[in-house]
């Protein structure tokens, strides 16, 4: 696994309650989305090794400190049916998701297939890390939980594969939001992660 993690100075939530930042002008959309886009795309352009890019791109998340109004209003509230993922931007190289997840939701155990730098927006994101219990050959290895990981607003990733077998978590008590870029044109269909059977061995790409 090749990690780079940090945590921004000042988080997402502290700008996110401000007074004045409540009611962004209706043209306000996609806040700081243009800069992000620009600065994201300098670092694929400049470096192809996968962790290298990570590592760049999580630095742009941490110097332009996007806020959770890359969302509107409606899609900050999030789904009772489940996490939802809004694709804000798509090129060749690289793609820009938000993830807003309501308390108690979680995803499948998975990992990734390219590289991802992520920020936490909003709320606290919390991640399972899982490993194989060395029982078993082939599709009878068995994943067991092996780790956990508390990121608060504010918290900076980027990793490559091979990643950590991961499921993430909202195991806080408000809506949590997380900006996700990827290696990979998401406009093409591209899976970019694998999720995995409780069993242990992946089954679909997602
Ligand atoms: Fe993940």
């Amino acid at each position: 696994m090749t990690t780079t993690s940090a945590t921004a100075s000042a988080t997402a939530s502290d700008t996110a309650s401000g007074t004045a930042c409540d009611s962004p002008a209706a043209d306000d959309t996609r806040r700081g989305l243009a800069e992000l886009i620009e600065q994201i795309r300098r670092c694929t352009a400049a470096e192809s090794d996968p962790a290298a890019t990570a590592r760049l791109v999580a630095g742009v998340l941490i110097a332009l400190r996007p806020t959770a109004y890359l969302l509107t209003a409606t899609e900050r509230e999030g789904s009772a049916d489940g996490y939802v993922r809004h694709t804000l931007h798509t090129e060749p190289t690289f793609s820009i998701s938000a993830v807003v997840w309501r308390p108690g939701q979680i995803t499948e155990i998975h990992d990734h297939l390219v590289w991802c730098s992520f920020l936490v927006l909003q709320g606290v994101e919390t991640e399972n890390i899982f490993g194989f219990d060395g029982v078993g050959v082939g599709d009878d290895r068995r994943l067991v939980q092996v780790g956990r990981r508390r990121r608060p607003a504010g918290s900076v990733s980027g990793v490559a594969p091979p990643d950590d077998i991961h499921q993430v978590h909202n195991t806080g008590d408000e809506t949590a939001i997380t900006l996700h870029v990827y290696g990979a044109d998401l406009s093409q269909g591209t899976s970019v992660r694998r999720i995995y059977r409780t069993e242990g061995m992946p089954c679909e790409g997602s």
